[in-house]
């Protein structure tokens, strides 16, 4: 898979994808993840790339030309399957979301900043728009990250264990039971009984009714969407 991001801010994201799961991915061939410099495609000598807003108002906006050029010339490269906008005014990303992504070959994402981009854009080029929650960010790098991440773990062969990503809370939605390592007993605090029995069956009947239970305590509303 290919990623590609469009950013004001690319060393908000050189540290994520340079650790972890994503890091792994790279190294392994198994996801690519380009960042494009916004400033780069910028007008004039001051490289502009943000203006007022018609009508008024505070705050700044990203102008469609420099964006325009960016995504321009990278669909010139490559066909993509979707062009993701990170804002808060979106969808939540929900991990359903991300399972389709993980599927994809080139994915191109365009993170905001300051009031967000010229709507132009959003009409002409995105097919898909992500908020990753109701609260609102400096700008759509963080967000790209946390998108990216979810995606690339789900990728065949970047998790260790192939099944760890389907065994995750919300993959069929209930969260996650509780675990448990050694000690088996820690200052009086004991594992479960079932959990050491070696009765695997038992194991995976107490570990659902877990997993329904602190659903039913902390998040009810995925049980709705179960019905
Ligand atoms: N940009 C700023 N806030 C955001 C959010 N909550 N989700 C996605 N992109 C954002």
């Amino acid at each position: 898979m290919r990623i590609d991001i469009i950013t004001v801010a690319p060393e908000l994201l050189e540290s994520p994808f340079n650790h972890s799961i994503v890091q792994r991915a790279k190294d392994k061939g198994l996801a690519e993840i380009h960042l494009h410099n916004l400033r780069d495609y910028g007008l004039g000598n001051y490289r502009q790339i943000d203006d007022y807003q018609f009508g008024g108002g505070a705050g700044m906006v990203l102008m469609i030309e420099p964006i325009s050029n960016c995504i321009e010339k990278l669909l010139a490269e490559r066909v993509y399957d979707e062009i993701i906008y990170m804002t808060p005014d979106a969808k939540t990303l929900e991990q359903s979301i991300s399972n389709r992504l993980s599927l994809k070959e080139n994915i191109l994402i365009l993170t905001g900043h300051y009031k967000g981009v010229d709507q132009r854009i959003r009409d002409k080029y995105v097919t898909l728009e992500i908020s990753i929650g109701d609260y609102v960010l400096t700008g759509g790098e963080l967000a790209a990250a946390v998108l990216c991440d979810s995606i690339v773990r789900l990728i065949p062969g970047v998790l260790g264990d192939e099944t760890s990503a389907l065994t995750d809370s919300f993959q069929d939605n209930l969260l996650s039971p509780p675990v448990y390592t050694r000690p088996a007993e820690y200052k009086g605090l004991k594992v479960p009984e079932i959990l050491l029995s070696g009765n695997f069956p038992k194991i995976e009947e107490w570990r659902s009714e877990k997993a329904f239970e602190r659903t039913q305590q902390i998040r009810p509303d995925l049980l709705d969407e179960n019905i």
